[in-house]
């Protein structure tokens, strides 16, 4: 049994709780909130000990296989250095929340660390935690779709938040931009252009182009003016022999051949029924490879994808900010 510790005990770090709750693999030992009633409320809930500090946790001699940091702060991400950096430190694997963290100063020096280390730390880039992602990867790596010319990704929530100008791009793209390397792989060359939706402050649309190292090219449709019945994402891998089309990250999933009108098509693949069922999926997959111990360097969605990816994002913003191409 892998003994759990959560730092940060928000809405997203009791979803972790009940993944951790729900897998029998998994203890929840310690919770830790700077918020003390936060943290006593999910001390009772989850039967763990309450901190208030990482700093007091680590120094109560708690035994910790690994911690959930699910801290927010500014542009969602803020908070994220200071926990995670002392948890590293004291050797502990960490789970993140994303964006890894708004600056991306901060983020080489978490990814450095645990490298430094030799530790797991794994960020919580939950949408491509799908049965169809996983299916859609097989059918491109086996050259079902041909090679891959085009990578489409539009991603909208409604999100009326106007607490700083690029918090659209730096707390939701993460996600798409993920989605998008895990197809396309690393990305070359970035350019995009921004709207703010009306009455708004904050940069909340974007239109970003893509070169990818592989020369697929790609285009990532963001926004927090839509959602609704508009959805949640969808994913296009336009193939030269066939076009695939995932919708809202786990729900539909088709297969439609250049040279035939025989489409295919899944839904709930692997009975996976909405978005929220991508948390335990992930966290399973963390879980997983904590207890087969796998190389810190093999884990799936680790940091240095998190920072690659916020890599792509600071490019966005450059070229908005320059009206140039961005080379990485
Ligand atoms: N993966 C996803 O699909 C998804 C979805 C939504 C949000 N998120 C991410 O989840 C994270 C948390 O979001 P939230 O809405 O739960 O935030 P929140 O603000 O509600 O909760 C964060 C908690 O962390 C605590 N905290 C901050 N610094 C701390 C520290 N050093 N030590 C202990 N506690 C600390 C705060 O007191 C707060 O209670 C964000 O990074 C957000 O981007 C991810």
């Amino acid at each position: 049994m892998l003994r759990i510790g959560i730092v940060g005990l928000g809405g997203i770090g009791n979803l972790h709780a009940r993944c951790y709750t729900e897998n029998k693999h998994t203890q929840i030992v310690a919770v830790c909130d700077l918020i003390k009633e936060k943290a006593d409320a999910a001390a009772e809930k989850y039967q763990a000990r309450a901190f208030y500090s990482v700093r007091e946790m680590l120094k109560s001699g708690i035994k910790l296989d690994a911690c959930s940091v699910t801290s927010a702060g500014k542009e969602n991400g803020g908070d994220h250095y200071k926990p995670t950096m002392e948890l590293l430190a004291a050797g502990i694997p960490v789970l993140g929340e994303k964006p890894i963290s708004n600056e991306v100063a901060k983020a080489r020096r978490m990814v450095a660390l645990a490298k430094q280390k030799k530790i797991p730390y794994g960020i919580n880039l939950n949408h491509r935690f799908t049965p169809s992602a996983v299916r859609a990867k097989e059918w491109l790596d086996k050259g079902r779709l041909g090679e891959l010319n085009i990578i489409n990704m539009t991603m909208w929530i409604n999100n009326p938040n106007e607490s700083s100008p690029h918090f659209h791009m730096r707390a939701l793209h993460p996600h798409s931009l993920d989605v998008m390397r895990y197809f396309a792989g690393d990305v070359a060359k970035v350019q995009a252009f921004f709207k703010k939706g009306p009455g708004r402050q904050i940069w909340s649309n974007v239109q970003v182009n893509l070169l990818f190292a592989n020369g697929t090219i790609g285009h990532l449709t963001g926004s927090y003016d839509a959602g609704g019945s508009y959805g949640l994402e969808t994913c296009e891998l336009v193939g030269s022999q066939a076009r695939v089309i995932i919708n809202e990250a786990c729900e539909k999933l088709s297969f439609h051949p250049r040279f035939s009108n025989q489409v295919e098509s899944y839904e709930h693949l692997g009975g996976m029924k909405s978005f929220p069922d991508t948390f335990p999926s992930r966290i399973g997959a963390w879980i997983e490879d904590l207890r087969k111990k796998t190389l810190p360097e093999k884990i799936d969605a680790k940091a240095e994808d998190a920072l690659k990816v916020q890599l792509v994002i600071e490019a966005a913003i450059k070229s908005w900010d320059t009206g140039k191409v961005i080379t990485l």
